[in-house]
């Protein structure tokens, strides 16, 4: 049975754009049923009305306070049945009432080797940091920002000449991979968590 995601995006959407990739090319059995916003002028929205994808903008500056932005995601993503929720560069902390609504079935992807690096600018960190390794994380959502059960993580090198935009764009090739990859080990379900470990397959 084709599974229903919904996609939260802020911005670029090349994620986003990889996921309906997958799902055009077969390598992902699900149907994106919605892709939503928190900005009216997201480039992904573009990308997602190309594909023929729903599209929604839900500003979080029309709630005055967080729960209700929260309560009007879950309830939009609901009324579409969505099994669950894949957040590509989205700016904005999932709270409580998502949680609750969907549990364990929140992803993100994060653009370094959690839990190095976490929040803004992980690649500027990575860098200024001086790792000679990084990479890319995909994990289950829970209230810690960037702090879920990881689903899967892909090393990236860290080049002597690099400059934050070059490590951006050699990580961003790996994300475009991992992302189907970890939403195809979620939705076929042979996993579970051991604590904060998903073991199964990944
Ligand atoms: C990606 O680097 C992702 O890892 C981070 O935000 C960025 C979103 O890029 N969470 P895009 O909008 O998917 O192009």
């Amino acid at each position: 049975m084709t599974r229903r995601i919904g996609v939260l995006i802020s911005g670029r959407g090349s994620n986003l754009q990889a996921i309906v990739d997958a799902v055009r090319e077969r390598r992902l059995d699900a149907e994106i049923a919605v892709v939503i916003s928190n900005r009216a002028d997201a480039a992904g929205l573009d990308r997602a009305r190309d594909a023929g994808i729903e599209t929604l903008c839900i500003s979080h500056r029309d709630f005055s306070v967080r729960h209700d932005f929260d309560r009007a995601l879950v309830e939009a993503l609901r009324a579409r049945d969505v099994a669950i929720v894949c957040l590509a560069g989205f700016m904005r902390l999932v709270g409580s009432a998502m949680l609750e609504a969907f549990p364990n079935a929140i992803l993100n992807i994060h653009p370094s080797l959690l839990p190095a690096f976490p929040g803004v600018d992980a690649q500027r960190q990575a860098l200024e940091y001086g790792v000679k390794v990084t990479g890319v994380t995909v994990h289950l959502v829970t209230p810690e920002l960037d702090g879920g059960p990881i689903i899967l993580q892909r090393s990236v090198p860290v080049l002597d000449d690099d400059t934050v935009a070059s490590l951006s764009a050699r990580i961003l090739v790996e994300e475009h991979r991992a992302y189907p990859d970890a939403i195809r080990a979620v939705l076929e379900g042979q996993w579970r968590l051991e604590g904060r470990r998903f073991v199964g397959r990944s």
